[in-house]
């Protein structure tokens, strides 16, 4: 008997082993299956961004678009800009083998405290260039003081027409970000940049300017250069070899994109904060989406940013149609602009824009403007943040003065003739269109 029920026992007992591991992972699937429905799941990973992106579609598609028009009415009002301080810039200059020198001096002629300066050499460039530039850098007594300059160590292989050189700008951009260094607008020149005013008359234009404009020369693409573009598919070897070769096209063509419209226009930018966080960032998918697209596109540089800009519903109507360059072409067109001259001074001036471009190692055309346009005589383009005296030939940027505080002068009127124009309803109402 007893052996009996030991054996039934055991029996049953090994039928309740079964059933209750069934009836627990069957309670537990259910309750996983629940909480998939109810997207418990989602909640760990993306919290906020789950919240952000409801109440971004519930604004936008309750109100139809009114979250759009209220950012722009804050704009538009512009009084909180004009209260807060002055804006300060982060510049990217980069350059390629025998560029430092040009760099150091454009770097030297844009050169203000309230900014931020990353200086790229690219890998072409040999490491001792890159040694003595660092160097350059270093051994400055009001880059050192002030700590506002810096050069990437990391140096990347760039394709000029491929998307290594988008990468190599997100990543200037994802440095000045993280630092969290204050700035309000990027800006990337090259090594054959210079500028037209000074940094004085620079910051104090656009003291009233709203910080949330976007300065990017775009158009639609559209017609032959549509197909031509849009279907070809390029690669940049320069992702993935260690020697800089040209792109490379394949034989396969692929479908235009219907889930956004392409955009192209001039590779100098002057992009807001906001759209870079925005950029970099990717919580919102779009910007990493197209950047991938971009990496077969030919060209990039020259329609990543506004491919994004004028598809992302709230920055659209932020985009400003300009470089602010003056960028000299042959007629017809050949595919790089031509080098200026002591013969373009007058054109350059005509334009009102900040910057002008390329301009040949000591061309003369350099020497006139920093006698005539910004007044540079030793290294820096002074400003009222120079407080030392020049008497004896010193050096008056030697000393720090407030970096609040400008001496605009003509250029500042020619930036505000230029922005008249640019800042008109009629003008902006056509952006991205
Ligand atoms: C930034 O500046 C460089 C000049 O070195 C240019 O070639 C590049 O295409 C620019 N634009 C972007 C979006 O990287
Ligand atoms: C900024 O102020 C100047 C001088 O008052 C003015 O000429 C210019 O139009 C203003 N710009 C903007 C965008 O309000
Ligand atoms: C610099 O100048 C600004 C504007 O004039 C002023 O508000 C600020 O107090 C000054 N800062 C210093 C340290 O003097």
């Amino acid at each position: 008997m007893r052996r009996h029920a030991n054996f039934h026992s055991v029996r049953i007992q090994s039928g309740r082993k079964w059933i209750l591991p069934f009836f627990a992972s069957l309670l537990l699937s259910v309750t996983l299956f629940l909480s998939w429905i109810f997207g418990f799941f989602s909640v760990p990973y993306a919290g906020d961004q789950l919240q952000v992106d409801v109440i971004s579609l519930t604004k936008s598609e309750d109100s139809g678009g009114l979250f759009v028009e209220s950012e722009l009415e804050k704009e538009a009002g512009g009084d909180e800009h004009l209260s807060v301080e002055p804006p300060r810039l982060a510049y990217l200059i980069s350059g390629t083998k025998g560029d430092s020198q040009r760099m150091m001096r454009t770097l030297q002629a844009v050169y203000h405290p309230r900014n931020q300066y990353i200086l790229h050499l690219d890998l072409e460039a040999p490491p001792r260039e890159r040694l003595d530039l660092t160097q350059s850098v270093k051994s400055d007594p009001t880059f050192q003081e002030v700590e506002n300059v810096r050069v990437m160590a990391q140096s990347n292989l760039i394709t000029y027409k491929g998307p290594t050189m988008i990468a190599c700008t997100l990543q200037a951009i994802a440095i000045m970000l993280k630092d969290s260094l204050e700035w309000d607008w990027f800006i990337n020149l090259s090594a054959s940049d210079y500028p037209l005013v000074t940094q004085d008359d620079l910051l104090y234009a656009f003291s009233n300017v709203s910080r949330s404009l976007n300065f990017i020369e775009h158009s639609q693409i559209s017609g032959w250069k549509l197909t031509h573009r849009g279907k070809s598919i390029i690669v940049d070897p320069g992702l993935y070899l260690s020697k800089k070769t040209e792109v490379s096209w394949t034989t396969q063509r692929r479908s235009l994109p219907t889930s956004f419209k392409l955009y192209t226009g001039s590779a100098w930018v002057m992009l807001s904060r906001s759209f870079l966080e925005y950029c970099i960032w990717g919580v919102d998918n779009l910007p990493r989406t197209i950047l991938m697209y971009y990496a077969n596109f030919l060209s990039s540089p020259e329609g990543y940013f506004h491919t994004v800009i004028c598809k992302a519903e709230q920055y659209r109507r932020t985009a400003i149609s300009h470089d602010l360059h003056y960028i000299a072409w042959d007629n017809p067109p050949k595919q790089h602009p031509r080098y200026l001259t002591i013969n373009d001074f007058d054109k350059m001036l005509e334009s009102n824009a900040p910057f002008a471009r390329k301009f040949a190692k000591d061309d003369p055309a350099l020497d006139k403007i920093d006698k005539e346009l910004l007044g540079r005589t030793g290294r820096f383009a002074p400003g009222a943040w120079c407080a030392g005296s020049s008497e004896g030939g010193e050096d008056p940027c030697s000393v720090l003065g407030n970096s609040s505080v400008f001496r605009p002068g003509p250029g500042t009127e020619r930036l505000w003739g230029l922005l008249q124009d640019l800042l008109t309803e009629e003008f902006r109402s056509k952006q991205c269109s």
